[in-house]
């Protein structure tokens, strides 16, 4: 696989590059809730300029219907980006005549052809996009498991690279999968168990421990025989919850539950709560985050872990009052001495948010969905396709 150090070692000076980022930040309005993202495409960008590469910036921002729509222009990070790179960044359709400058292409996905499933339309948006460029450099992790065109197919239409990103989260991924230091624990969270599913099934045959917190801990509740009152539960999941209970416990890994909970009158800031036990859910509560027993036993089990994957808050961390699991877990992590590596999404901005360290983990991912489907042991196309 080329790198972008090749790149710049071949010159690049007056050539045109096409960077492919990720540039999906959360937006509030046209107010970027959580810069990582931005931040983190810097180093590659800023390393071309400096060479005198005219770059070109393509990326995505939310799911838009293929077609332009305001609420998903990338305006909002041409100005961020620009700030943090120091020089103007303008949002066009080609690279600028002079070295050193930088264009933002508006949201890719305003194309139809973009996130398309016929080859044949993704490859003829992937000529058009080569036509731009000299070479491509591929930077945005957190895309690289889309085979959409600005990732995959324009690859195969220009030189290719990857780009420093790219190159640390492989490898830090990869860190996780070979010789990784045992205890390995993970912690997952978040909403949904069903966005879970392929990676619980894949770790269940890797990790030592696993724990399970956020709103899709109530589904393994549930399937325990707990009653979980109006807390999120996904039903339609429970068979499958229930055979990974079984296979856990068939294979020894300890997969640990909350045991206790913040249990609110509703979902809302300032909603009165108390804290119950995980057997005593009332009926008519939800619960919002974990409880102050349930932080010690998972602090207490990620104390001696040699390395640890987190995925997915403990809580409704945007809600100061059922923020305080997501905090517990995230600096049980910063105080362990453990490789640490969290994984994209909600978890890294909940990191940020909280005002913790970022160099207090081994590795912020900028990738949620990316780090996932390769921990379940899937093939990423935006990173196979920089192989050829
Ligand atoms: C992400 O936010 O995980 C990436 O930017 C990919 O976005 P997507 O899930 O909309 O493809």
């Amino acid at each position: 696989m080329k790198t972008l150090e090749d790149l710049l070692s071949e010159g690049v000076s007056g050539r045109r590059v096409l960077v492919r980022a990720d540039l999906n930040v959360p937006l509030d309005g046209d107010r970027i809730t959580d810069d990582g993202r931005v931040r983190a495409s810097v180093p590659t960008i800023k390393a071309l300029v400096g060479a005198g590469a005219r770059v070109l910036v393509a990326a995505h921002l939310g799911r838009p219907k293929g077609e332009p729509d305001p609420r998903f222009s990338l305006a909002p990070v041409a100005a961020r980006l620009g700030e943090l790179l120091g020089q103007d960044v303008v949002i066009g359709t080609g690279t600028a005549d002079a070295d050193g400058t930088v264009v933002l292409l508006e949201n890719i996905r305003f194309d139809p052809r973009e996130t398309s499933k016929d080859d044949a339309e993704r490859a003829a948006l992937a000529r058009e996009l080569a036509a731009k460029a000299d070479a491509f450099v591929s930077d945005g992790f957190g895309v690289v498991h889309r085979k959409q065109a600005s990732v995959y197919d324009v690859a195969r239409e220009l030189p290719h690279y990857a780009g420093g990103l790219v190159l640390a989260e492989v490898e830090v991924l990869h860190q996780l999968t070979e010789d990784l230091k045992r205890p390995y624990v993970v912690v997952l969270g978040g909403a949904k168990v069903s966005d879970k599913l392929g990676v619980i099934k894949n770790l269940l045959g890797k990790v030592d421990r696993l724990l399970v917190g956020g709103g899709m801990a109530y589904t393994f509740l549930k399937a325990q025989g707990h009653e979980v009152g109006r807390s999120l539960l996904q039903e339609d999941q429970l068979d499958q919850v229930r055979g990974f209970l079984a296979e856990a416990e068939e294979r020894g890994v300890e997969l640990v539950l909350p045991v206790d909970v913040l249990a609110a009158t509703g979902f809302a800031a300032d909603a009165p709560h108390e804290v119950v036990r995980t057997d005593a859910i009332p009926a008519d509560r939800e619960g919002l985050d974990i409880g102050p027993e349930t932080r010690e036993l998972f602090a207490g089990k990620l104390a001696d872990a040699r390395t640890v994957f987190w995925n997915g808050p403990m809580g409704v961390f945007e809600f100061e009052a059922f923020s305080g699991g997501t905090r517990a877990v995230a600096e049980a992590l910063v105080k362990s001495d453990a490789f640490t590596v969290v994984g994209g999404g909600d978890s890294a901005a909940a990191v940020r948010a909280l005002g913790l360290p970022e160099d207090g983990f081994s590795h912020i991912s900028t990738g949620g969905g990316a780090s996932l489907e390769f921990l379940e042991g899937k093939e990423l196309p935006g990173v196979k396709v920089l192989e050829d």
